[in-house]
Formats: structure tokens, sequence, C-alpha cells
């Protein structure tokens, strides 16, 4: 079975978009993302569960490295958590779904197959941690100071959580850190 698995860009202090959900910091400061760790998050990925934010975000972006996972270079089921599904949307591997998160990770999880799913979205993210469903977090820090905007890991925690490195290496001005969530 794969593993719930969180990969994000974040600045240094903790932001995975800037104030009015601005990503243009990522493309400003060029991609020095390792292609062997993104090839290797695409062919383990089995299906996405994304929040209605990132969704949202996602469909309005002109740049396709966002309005698409992973750039259009992965294709699969995506699941959408949302209170108020659109009706308009025309991707038969997007769906929609409200609830519990642990239903939600279930239904992904279903989907992926022997595959991983993939967190995407602070607020999905958190809900995933508190309830304790997620097994590696893989993030991307980069050299800058937000200031504002979508934190990761922004949510009050009923309890601490230790992590335990599995990789920790540099590329260019990023560091690239993976970990594993200690049960
Ligand atoms: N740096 C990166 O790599 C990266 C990656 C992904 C996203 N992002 C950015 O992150 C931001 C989005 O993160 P976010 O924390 O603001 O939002 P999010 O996690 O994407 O979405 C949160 C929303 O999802 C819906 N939702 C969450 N849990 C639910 C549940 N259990 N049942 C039903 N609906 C539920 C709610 O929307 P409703 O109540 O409105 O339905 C909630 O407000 C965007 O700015 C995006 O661009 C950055």
């Amino acid at each position: 079975m794969g593993i719930v698995l969180v990969h994000t860009t974040v600045s240094l202090d903790g932001f995975i978009a800037g104030p009015g959900e601005d990503m243009d910091w990522v493309f400003e400061l060029g991609s020095h993302v390792p292609a062997e760790i993104v090839q290797d998050v695409i062919v383990t990925t089995g299906a996405i569960l994304a929040g209605r934010h990132s969704y949202d975000v996602g469909r309005r972006a002109r740049r396709p490295e966002v309005s698409k996972p992973f750039g259009g270079a992965w294709s699969g089921p995506q699941f959408v958590l949302t209170h108020d599904p659109p009706d308009d949307e025309r991707d038969p591997t997007i769906a929609f779904l409200s609830g519990d998160v642990e239903t939600a990770i279930a239904t992904a999880r279903a989907a992926a197959g022997d595959r991983n799913v993939l967190v995407l979205g602070a607020n999905v993210v958190d809900q995933c941690l508190e309830a304790g469903l997620v097994d590696e977090i893989l993030i991307h820090l980069y050299p800058v100071l937000l200031g504002d905007g979508a934190r990761l890991f922004g949510a009050r925690r009923s309890r601490r959580i230790d992590l335990e490195p599995i990789a920790i290496t540099r590329s260019g001005p990023l560091a690239n850190l993976r970990y594993r969530v200690v049960r």
C-alpha cells in the first residue's frame, strides 16, 4: 500500500502562497527542485487530495505549472474537499468530497491503489496531520520571507508531532527536506 505524502514548496517563513495567493516567488526564484525528486513523486502518486482553495487557485491560474498537477506531467484521480462543489467542472478525473478527512483519505487511497496519496493545501494538510493520516512530508524550502499568505502548519495542534529525517539535500538555493512522521 502507498503512503500519504505532503509535498509542497514553502518559504523560509512558512508560507505555501504569499499575500493574494501569490505563487510568483516560486517562478521568480527559478525551479531548482531536482528533476529526480519530482519524477519520483510523479510516478509514485496514484491520487491527489486537495482543498477547495488550492483547486480554485489552480482553476484561475494562467501558468500550466499551477493550473495542472506537476504542470500536466501527472494525471489521475483528484479529490477536492469542499462544502460547495462547483457545477461546471468538466474534467472527469476530478471529484468533489465533503465530510471528515479520514473518509476522504480512504477514498483517495482506494483510488490510488498501490501508489501514494498526495495531499495539497495547508488547511487539508493540517486536518490530515491532526488526524494522524500523514506518513511523509517533502518540502522544498525557498530562501524568501513572504511575510503573509497561506501558512503551512498554521493550525493549532492537540499534540506534538515528531519527524524523522529521510533525506536532506541542497539544490542551488533550495533545501529539499523529506521527513517521516513518527507514529
Ligand atoms: N506552494 C505549494 O506547493 C502549494 C501547493 C498547493 C497549494 N498552494 C497554495 O495554498 C493555498 C491553499 O491552501 P489553503 O490552506 O488556503 O486551502 P486548501 O487546504 O486548499 O482548501 C481549504 C478549503 O477546502 C475545503 N475543505 C477543507 N476540508 C474540508 C472538509 N473536511 N469538508 C469539506 N470541505 C473542506 C473548505 O472550502 P469550502 O468550505 O469553501 O468548500 C476549505 O476552506 C492556495 O493559495 C494555493 O495556491 C501552494
